[in-house]
This record gives structure tokens, C-alpha cells and sequence, in this order.
């Protein structure tokens, strides 16, 4: 059963006239409803890949973790950053309630990301799967599991942490989880996220990051960006 099926979840449009998904048993949306591509591409892409390529200039190729592939935003404008800078990317992602290939339809079926949303949605999970882009290489292996039991990657490059927010759910911030984070990056390594959470913060501090305020997306005063110095 995939969660669609077992919870109820509805379409919403954002500020941006991008979509997200909206929890009402939890009152939790996937995204910022001031703009979810906004939000997604402000935290993972300018602060997340474009820090860590601009950080390793002429990267062939740059390995992401993320935690919840949810909607597949990330890993799509993950897949034009690939065109765009000509890197490879391999999209190591981390999802214990998957959406079904109905739902994902509707909600990209009138954009511009249809075929590759179809693409990562009906891709095989435990499994690398090449999503064929113009440019470089974009390969995707989708892990269905609970973060609290992911297996992670043996190197990673950037992390996206994409979780429910911490006043929502519990079990999915915290040390225990940062720490395999810390140890599968090289010197350099970097850990993004929307929360700028005290919480979170100072667990990111305690596995050994070094930690930087940034300025958040529209009307979201912070953000994280975490590095393994
Ligand atoms: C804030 S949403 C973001 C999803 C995605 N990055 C997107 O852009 O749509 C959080 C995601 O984490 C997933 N999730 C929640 N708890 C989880 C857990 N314990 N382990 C793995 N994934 C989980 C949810 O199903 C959801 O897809």
C-alpha cells in the first residue's frame, strides 16, 4: 500500500504556483506554502549543490543522500542542476512511506517535470536506475525504509535532510541519525535542511559539523547548512 492509500493527502498549490502535498491527520505540508519549488531549490540547490560544486570546481560527479523522497522535488531539480553544470549525479534516496504513481501523475502530470516524474516514480526500488537526461548521467536509487534502519551509502558528497519538521514527527532528527551522515562524508561534505531548529543545530554541532545560519527562503528567516571540516 503506498501512503496515499492509507492516509488522506491533498493537492495544494503554493505561492509560487508549484505544488505540494498537505498531511491533514498530521497538518503538515511536504513543502513551504510560500513556494515548495522555491523553498526546494533555495535549500538544496543553490545552498546545498551549488555551494559544494563551487567548493569542488570541475566535480565530474557529486553523490546526494537525501531523506524522504516524498513528491520527487528534489531529485527533479536535482536532475536540471545535473544538465545545467554538466556534473553526474548519483541520488541515493531514503523514503518509509512511498506515493503512488497515481497520485504523482496528477500532481506533475501538467508540468514540465511529467516524463522524468514518471521516470523516478516507476523506477525500481534497491536499486541504481539510470534516468536518461540530455547531458550528464543522473542515477537514482531509491531505498524503501525507515530512516531510523537506511542503509547509508559508503561516501556521500551533499546531504538533503527533507524530513517532516521536528515538531511533527519525532525519530527522524537527531545525532543517531546525523552521526552515519558525518561518517560516509569526506572533509568538505555538506548537510543541508529547511529547519534552522535549536534542536537540530546543536546536534548537528555535537556529531562534529561545523554549522552556518543561512538566510531562509521567502518568509522562512533560516536555514541550515552543516559542513565536515
Ligand atoms: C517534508 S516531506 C519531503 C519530501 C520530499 N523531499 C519532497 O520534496 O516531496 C518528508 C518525507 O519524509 C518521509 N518520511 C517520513 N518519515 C520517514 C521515516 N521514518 N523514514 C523515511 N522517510 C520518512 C515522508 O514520507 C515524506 O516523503
Amino acid at each position: 500500500m503506498t501512503h496515499d492509500e492509507t492516509v488522506e493527502v491533498r493537492v495544494v498549490e503554493t505561492e509560487d504556483g508549484s505544488r505540494t502535498l498537505y498531511l491533514p491527520g498530521m497538518d503538515e505540508t511536504y513543502h513551504s506554502t510560500h513556494g515548495a519549488m522555491t523553498e526546494s531549490s533555495h535549500v538544496y540547490i543553490q545552498n546545498g549543490l551549488d555551494f559544494w560544486l563551487g567548493e569542488n570546481p570541475g566535480a565530474k560527479s557529486v553523490r546526494v543522500f537525501e531523506m524522504g523522497l516524498g513528491t520527487g522535488t528534489n531529485a527533479l531539480l536535482a536532475m536540471d542542476w545535473c544538465e545545467r553544470t554538466g556534473c553526474a549525479v548519483k541520488f541515493y534516496t531514503v523514503e518509509k512511506f512511498p506515493l503512488s504513481e497515481t497520485l504523482m501523475r496528477e500532481y506533475w502530470g501538467d508540468t514540465v517535470y511529467a516524463e522524468r516524474s514518471e521516470a523516478l516514480h516507476a523506477s525500481a526500488w534497491e536499486q541504481w536506475v539510470d534516468i536518461p537526461l540530455s547531458s550528464a548521467p543522473f542515477s537514482v536509487f531509491k531505498h524503501k525504509r525507515d530512516i531510523q534502519e537506511a542503509q547509508v551509502p559508503d561516501t556521500v558528497d551533499v546531504v538533503f535532510w527533507d524530513a517532516f519538521g521536528p515538531n511533527k514527527q519525532e525519530g527522524v532528527w537527531g545525532v543517531e541519525l546525523f552521526q552515519p551522515m558525518y561518517d560516509a562524508m569526506l572533509e568538505g561534505g555538506v548537510f543541508v535542511t529547511y529547519s534552522a531548529a535549536g534542536d537540530v543545530k546543536r546536534a548537528l554541532q555535537q556529531v562534529g559539523f561545523g554549522v552556518k545560519k543561512l538566510d531562509g527562503p521567502p518568509y522562512k528567516r533560516h536555514m541550515l547548512l552543516a559542513q565536515k571540516v
